[in-house]
């Protein structure tokens, strides 16, 4: 493994690359990879460094991460609608969790980059033809065609371009009076507000409008305070294609630090965290904070390697853990690794992810979740880490604005014959607004309930 001070943007090419598109053409890719190093970096090196702070925060148990957003976000629906629908979903739900656990949240979208899908095998048959398997929108699209499955390199600069616009939008709206919380009404949509979680949510915003009244009945107008008037809002998505993820690699100037400049935060996915593989080689030399998905099949001692080597320092907010181990397995998967971290005073960040242990195939053969299963397994984080008093850190779910019917339960109360009535994710299940809303209902009362001993 290349040590810090020989590593370039380029030495993940030295080591094995799993889920890797079949190029079909690679001098296209590479022209294409040449035009995106050009272009201006999508982040900043501050903003990044503004990011990790606020994780450290996290890390010592003073902040919650909320990370949210598509499983993966589609070429056909970017319109700025769709946008601020799913912006008023995480807004609402930072609010719910802000007021009812009084806890400050950090806001990370899975947003503005989070085009590529790992699978779990390379090539998909039907009817005797085989073709690539979908990777996202990043690499080919989800028709089953020759045409639309062959990996096409300028769909790198299409999704660049998208995130740009993307990012453009959430930059105005997150800064420009949209997110200020005297708007806290607004983010209340319809469909939702009619619900018992719209209602519940309704209860609150009344509460915090009073509040800033008071205040300004008391003399100080908390309306032109700089921190209501706005949220910090970053971006995040897995660091899969590592040609994109290199052309966007720039070296900050002030730091001399290399920083991935296509989002804030990137992730490893559980299929792709191999010690000596590509991915760990890449994201090990990038500066910006970073996140490593845990599944059942992590055990402490590979866990312990990859911290060492993604977080040599033991640098606070640098590497979030996102365990995603599924109902059945969190209890008896979770506590060692926790307590083998705790045990060597390691800072890393445990976030909890219910959503990808948890899907499974209804009977119409839609892929879905269970709102019981995602709460169950979310509880149970919070059980292992007061029982082993560490700090339940954050929450990461695949979510959107849209009265979808693609996860059973939970506020909609959709039952499997309902799958077909608004199920438009490209690939997982994600939670409805109300479902989104329900489930920050709980975390904040998992926040409250948590005794720091
Ligand atoms: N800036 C503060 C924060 O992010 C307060 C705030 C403003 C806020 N707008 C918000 C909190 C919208 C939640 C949602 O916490
Ligand atoms: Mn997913």
């Amino acid at each position: 493994m290349a040590t810090q001070s020989d590593w370039t943007p380029r030495s993940w090419r030295d080591y094995p690359v799993t889920q890797s598109p079949h190029w079909p053409d690679l001098d296209h890719l590479h022209a294409v990879e040449a035009e995106l190093a050009k272009k201006p970096p999508l982040v900043f090196a501050g903003e990044a460094r503004r990011l990790q702070t606020q994780l450290a925060q996290a890390s010592a148990g003073k902040a919650f991460l909320l990370q949210a957003g598509d499983c993966a976000e589609s070429f056909h629906e970017a319109s700025a609608d769709a946008i601020r629908d799913k912006l008023k979903v995480i807004l609402q739900m930072a609010v719910a969790l802000t007021y009812a656990a009084g806890v400050p949240v950090i806001k990370v979208g899975r947003i503005a980059g989070q085009f590529a899908k790992p699978r779990s095998d390379d090539f998909e048959e039907r009817q005797g033809i085989r073709l690539e398997a979908f990777r996202g929108h990043l690499v080919n699209s989800e028709e089953f065609s020759a045409e639309a499955r062959r990996p096409d390199p300028d769909r790198l600069l299409a999704a660049y371009h998208q995130s740009v616009s993307t990012l453009n939008l959430l930059r105005a709206f997150t800064t420009g009076g949209f997110a200020a919380l005297s708007r806290v009404h607004a983010w209340n949509q319809e469909f939702v507000a009619n619900s018992l979680e719209g209602k519940r949510y309704e209860v609150i915003a009344d509460e915090i409008e009073r509040a800033l009244a008071f205040m300004r009945a008391c003399g100080i107008d908390l309306h032109d305070d700089q921190s209501l008037q706005g949220v910090d809002f970053f971006t995040s998505h897995e660091a899969l294609i590592l040609p994109y993820e290199q052309a966007l690699t720039r070296q900050d100037s002030l730091t001399g630090d290399w920083y991935d400049c296509s989002a804030h935060l990137l992730w490893i996915g559980d299929r792709t965290r191999q010690l000596d593989g590509a991915h760990v080689a890449f994201l090990r030399g990038v500066a910006n904070p970073l996140g490593l998905k845990v599944g059942p099949s992590m055990n402490v001692d590979e866990l312990k390697a990859l911290v060492e080597v993604l977080n040599p320092a033991n640098t606070p907010g640098r590497l979030t853990l996102i365990s995603r181990m599924g109902t059945e397995r969190i209890a008896e998967k979770l506590p060692s690794l926790v307590q083998a971290l705790r045990d060597e005073g390691r800072t890393e960040l445990w976030t909890c992810d219910p959503m990808h242990g948890n899907t499974f195939k209804a009977v119409g053969g839609q892929k879905t979740r269970d709102f019981e299963d995602i709460l169950s397994e979310t509880a149970q984080f919070f059980a292992v880490h007061q029982e082993l008093n560490t700090w339940p850190g954050g929450l990461h779910v695949e979510l959107t604005g849209d009265d979808v019917t693609e996860c059973l339960g939970g506020g909609s109360a959709w039952n499997e014959d309902d799958l077909d009535l608004n199920y438009t994710s490209i690939c997982d299940p994600r939670l409805n607004a109300t479902q989104s809303l329900d489930m920050a209902f709980h975390v904040a009362e998992f926040l409250r309930d948590f005794r720091r001993d």
